[in-house]
């Protein structure tokens, strides 16, 4: 493809595109600022590549995504978790020996250190659990070096001990004994058992749960470069270590508009139940400009068509529900809220449509997992997409600290003035 062309007070300039393998177009404007000594201007970063990227590909009009070249629909079918997360970090589906190899450190490093358990005692029960995730893991580089020859090594730690670290959580926060992980469970079945198992009962793990929270996991393991995984490559270019890089980046999911959306679409769909059950008025007030109320986990900033992960799991909710033989008039609150949201003129023309969001509460909900512990669902899906990206980087011999610039609005130069003559 030709070079683009800049006009810039009269002068042209070239500048060099680059297109991806699914077509994508970039203009390059690494050389802009000593070229021009303009730069760019892009609010959100709506318009910006942020790098060159081998793990994901997104087509938001036609409703695409892909590991690794892989259709999630394929994965999530056929596939287990574990896999996704070697595919994502390792760049390709693991031959029989590799899953089994991986699949024995992930069960083999779950254990926490003792000492870590004393750290749980000073949070209050109330504690939200992505903060004692976030807190914890950004710990974990007291016990583990950050080195190359422990690459892989603290990339299996990390792997193995989030679902140790968040089911401990969880269990501090209702005020039971911690279950330790066993070694004889699945990845997703071990985590259930470290939430749900009591010391006093046998607990034995449901295989549609076990199943459903496999999917959930795939669906959530990597989405490219939003909020969560450019704070990730943000914090990671500093040369941060790799705990406190993914601390970051479940910090920056908490928030509402990213990953801490699955808590509140539970609590929107509560607060319309307890309101009497009219989403119609809720769509109302979503629309009003003069409300600060939106339907959480509605629109994408890259699907504008639908979200492949809400399609799958609007289907799997009915199958989990049925299966677990759960009625939950919140998903019947959430369909009537999407069908009369996607007949709405302002939905229309915003492309606003159910995100990933919409649905994984519901799933969450059923298995019994309780809503504050949602993003944190959510953060031990994405942990390997974050590990691919940080990973790819690092990796990159041309990585530079990530540092953008800025057009500066403030007040131009003046003179300082003492305290009593202002
Ligand atoms: N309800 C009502 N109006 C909405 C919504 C919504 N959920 N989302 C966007 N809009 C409107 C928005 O007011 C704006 O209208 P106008 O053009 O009249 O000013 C227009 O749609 C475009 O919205 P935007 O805020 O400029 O879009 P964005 O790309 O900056 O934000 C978003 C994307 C996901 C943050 C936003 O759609 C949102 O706040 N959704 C609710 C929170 C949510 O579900 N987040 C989870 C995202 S998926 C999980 C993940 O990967 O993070």
């Amino acid at each position: 493809m030709d070079n683009a062309k800049l006009i810039l007070e009269g002068k042209e300039f070239q500048l060099p595109v680059k297109v991806g393998t699914e077509g994508e177009v970039g203009i390059d404007i690494s050389t802009l600022r000593s070229k021009t000594g303009a730069i760019t201007l892009d609010s959100g970063y709506g318009n910006t590549g942020s790098c060159e990227s081998t793990i994901t590909f997104i087509d938001g009009e036609k409703g695409i995504l892909q590991y690794r070249g892989y259709p999630i629909e394929e994965l999530a079918l056929k596939s287990s978790f574990t896999e996704v997360s070697y595919l994502l970090i390792f760049g390709h589906l693991p031959k029989k020996e590799e899953l089994e190899k991986f699949n024995y450190d992930l069960t083999h490093h779950s254990l926490l250190r003792e000492d870590m358990k004393k750290f749980y005692e000073g949070y209050p029960p109330t504690a939200h659990p992505m903060g004692v995730l976030c807190s914890m893991v950004v710990s974990l580089s007291a016990y583990y070096p950050d080195s190359p020859d422990e690459l892989y090594r603290n990339i299996i730690r990390l792997l193995a001990k989030l679902k140790t670290i968040a089911a401990f959580s969880y269990k501090k926060s209702i005020g039971q004994p911690y279950i330790y992980p066993r070694n004889d469970l699945s990845f997703t079945g071990d985590l259930l058992h470290m939430m749900f198992a009591v010391p006093s009962e046998e607990y034995k793990v449901s295989k549609t749960v076990e199943d459903a929270l496999d999917l959930l996991l795939i669906l959530h393991a990597d989405h490219e470069q939003n909020c969560s995984t450019s704070t990730v490559r943000m914090v990671g270019s500093s040369e941060a270590n790799l705990f406190a890089t993914i601390a970051a980046g479940i910090c920056a999911l908490w928030g509402k508009l990213h990953g801490g959306a699955n808590q509140h679409v539970i609590e929107m769909l509560e607060m319309i139940q307890k309101d009497g059950g009219d989403y119609r008025k809720y769509v109302e007030r979503a629309k009003d400009k003069n409300s600060e109320f939106r339907l959480m986990g509605f629109g994408h900033r890259v699907y504008k068509n639908f979200d492949p992960r809400a399609t799958i799991l609007k289907k799997t909710a009915d199958t989990v529900l049925d299966e677990l033989g759960i009625h939950d008039p919140l998903l019947d609150i959430a369909k009537n809220l999407e069908k009369v949201a996607l007949e709405d003129s302002y939905f229309i023309e915003r492309k606003l449509y159910p995100n990933v969001d919409f649905y994984s509460g519901i799933i969450y909900r059923a298995m019994g997992i309780p809503t504050e512990m949602f993003t944190v669902m959510f953060a031990l899906g994405r942990l390997p997409g974050w590990i691919a990206q940080w990973k790819e980087m690092r990796d990159d011999p041309n990585m530079r600290i990530y540092r953008p610039r800025q057009i500066y609005t403030g007040c131009t130069k003046r003179s300082y003035t003492p305290v009593e003559e202002r």
